[in-house]
């Protein structure tokens, strides 16, 4: 069964405490933290304040997604932070491998992110060393955009090469996923659901989660 994190980009800020609280209850699997610099994209989110006070708040394991330029300058931080899991974008540095060595070496499961118009091929030679790949089906930097069907397309190419050269990453999606778009991830192949406007929109966490994990 594919886990699901809510991101945490479209829930209560004045109530983050209570949110937190109401995702525990209704049984996700941790929750996915967007960082934004409004350099790598055109929005500024949270940072590391507000993910010090996320760790005070629950125990679910924290997905850190980097949005930014220079992760290697900042991956420790978040990792002293609180942050379980960090992904990074392969577009916003020319030294991934030794980003995602950094992570891993800091004690949290490292992650590769690739955006709509980014191909696989600019990750193969990393797939060996991540925990997890994270395939933008929309453009990084807001919620609320449509799904992007095409990048299901990298989920099938991914989980293909993970069969066949015997690796164990897995594959993140992010971006758009609701209860029609979801089936379609599943199916090709994704392992992780990150939500955002569809899930904190809905009035019943608990029932939104077993919808959505199937
Ligand atoms: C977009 C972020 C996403 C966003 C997803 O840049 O990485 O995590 O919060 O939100 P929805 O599910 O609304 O597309
Ligand atoms: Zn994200």
């Amino acid at each position: 069964m594919a886990q699901l994190f809510p991101s945490l980009l479209a829930a209560d800020f004045l109530h983050l405490d209570q949110e937190l609280c109401a995702l525990e209850d209704a049984g996700v699997d941790g929750v996915h933290f967007d960082v934004m610099d409004g350099q790598f994209v055109p929005n500024i989110s949270v940072g590391l304040p507000v993910l010090n006070a996320v760790r005070r708040g629950t125990n679910l394991p924290i997905d850190v997604h980097l949005m930014i330029e220079d992760p290697g300058v900042y991956v420790q931080h978040f990792i002293d932070y609180g942050a379980d899991m960090i992904s990074v974008h392969v577009e916003a540095t020319p030294h991934i491998h030794s980003v995602i060595q950094k992570i891993k070496d800091g004690g949290a499961k490292a992650g590769v992110v690739i955006n709509p118009g980014t191909p696989v091929s600019m990750i193969e030679p990393i797939l060996a060393f991540v925990d997890y790949v994270l395939v933008m089906t929309v453009n990084p930097g807001f919620g609320g955009q449509v799904f992007i069907e095409r990048c299901l397309d990298k989920v099938r190419t991914l989980a293909q090469f993970k069969a066949t050269q015997q690796l164990d990453f897995d594959i993140e999606v992010d971006g758009g996923i609701n209860a029609d778009t979801v089936t379609q991830a599943l199916d090709a192949g994704a392992t992780m659901l990150v939500t955002g406007s569809y899930f904190f929109h809905q009035p019943d966490y608990r029932q939104a989660t077993q919808q959505l994990k199937g």
